[in-house]
């Protein structure tokens, strides 16, 4: 924290390089962005401000994340966060300032919605998260709050990497590969069948060339995320029993996701849309595959984690009595979920509740000595 205040108190060396003429004259253009780079002993940071004609920003600065592939990486993940009633927000606002995360995942439904109001209620909710978003990598995926207008307003706010409208992608960060998907493309199938097959076919591609020894060896974590879980045991609506993705479309059984997790060695699988969090037990096709030792050492199949619970004017949901045989924790407070990928055999999950103020309601590790496609 000290080190980010004296860098934006250093005299900014190039500042009186002439500002870059935009080339155009008009309200909504894409906006520009200029960027300096900054080092301060051995880190970098970059600083920047963001406007067009209308007006710029404040200056934000960032840190660069570190080369190669052995640090921890440590994310905030969480779903289903609104413009009201946000309880994760200033919790996620603080940790984020003290430099505790690396990166950000929000798996889908933002602002309840981002089009609300003439899309003011997007503006405002991308104010609400800027203290994040501003420093970190702020990696979404779509949900189904985004699906007005064919997700204009989500492709349009988010720019992800990839050529894919920010729907789908890929990144690799330290040790992990991490995989955003748009489960909404089995959903929302009046915008077309195309996306969710070119979804499928990348997908394949994407898992498979993450999957290969040598990148195994140098980044052996695959984590994926997506907003509709394959699996959760809510008692608010249908969701937990409509399974397209798990099991492919309706009737067909076409473009199943599940099998994917399994020939490739997904690791971790993330979702959110039930406003609550749920952890399973290694988990393929409604089996429990425990590790031998123990359930998450080496265990034979991938863990699914729901983390949809930061907060929005939906409130949170509740869950069936009796919980399924594959599901090992729930919770139905507010909060969100911290990650840390230490290293080639270690990776670290816990549970914060903003309800009991920041307290840890749940953690494990999953530890694994090798990272390869399922026996199952
Ligand atoms: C929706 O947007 C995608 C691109 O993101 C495009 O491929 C598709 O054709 C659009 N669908 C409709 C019905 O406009
Ligand atoms: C998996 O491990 C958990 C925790 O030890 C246990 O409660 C559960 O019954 C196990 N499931 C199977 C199928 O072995
Ligand atoms: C990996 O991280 C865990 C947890 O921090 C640690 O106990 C273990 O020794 C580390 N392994 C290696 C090879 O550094
Ligand atoms: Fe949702």
């Amino acid at each position: 924290m000290k080190l980010l205040l004296f860098v934006l108190f250093i005299k900014v060396i190039s500042a009186d390089i002439p500002r870059v003429d935009p080339g155009y004259d008009c309200a909504y253009c894409q906006p520009e962005q200029y960027i300096e780079s900054q080092k301060i002993f051995f880190i970098e940071f970059l600083v920047y401000h963001v406007g067009s004609t209308y007006g710029w920003s404040e200056k934000f600065s960032f840190k660069t994340p570190p080369n190669g592939e052995n640090w921890i990486v440590r994310a905030a993940i969480y779903g289903d966060m609104g413009n009201k009633n946000a309880h994760s927000l200033s919790y996620l606002q603080d940790e984020a300032q003290r430099g505790h995360f690396d990166v950000v995942l929000h798996v889908g439904d933002f602002a309840y919605d981002m089009d609300t109001d003439d899309a003011r209620v997007g503006d405002e909710f991308m104010r609400q998260i800027q203290p994040l978003a501003a420093g970190l990598p702020y990696m979404t995926c779509p949900g189904n709050h985004e699906s007005k207008y064919n997700f204009s307003n989500y492709r349009n706010r988010f720019s992800m990497p990839g050529s894919h409208g920010s729907l789908f992608y890929s990144f690799d960060l330290g040790p992990v590969h991490f995989v955003s998907l748009s489960t909404e493309v089995y959903y929302f199938l009046q915008y077309g069948l195309k996306m969710l097959v070119n979804q499928y076919e990348w997908l394949r591609r994407d898992l498979a060339a993450a999957n290969t020894p040598e990148n195994r060896e140098k980044r052996p974590w695959i984590v994926l995320y997506g907003h509709r879980p394959m699996y959760c045991s809510n008692s608010d609506d249908i969701d937990c029993s409509v399974e397209y993705t798990r099991k492919g479309l309706p009737f067909l059984g076409m473009y199943s996701l599940e099998p994917l997790l399994r020939e490739f060695g997904v690791d971790l699988v993330v979702w959110a849309h039930e406003h609550s969090y749920e952890r399973t037990w290694p988990l393929y096709d409604g089996r429990v595959y425990n590790g031998t030792e123990e359930p998450y050492r080496n265990p034979g199949a991938p863990v699914h984690i729901v983390t949809g619970s930061a907060g929005c004017q939906e409130d949170t949901n509740k869950f069936i009595p009796h919980p399924p045989a594959w599901s090992a924790f729930r919770s139905s407070d507010y909060g969100y979920t911290r990650l840390a990928a230490h290293n080639r055999t270690h990776l670290y999950l816990e549970q914060v509740d903003v309800d009991l103020k920041g307290q840890v309601i749940d953690s494990l590790w999953i530890v694994k000595d090798k990272h390869a496609p399922y026996e199952i």
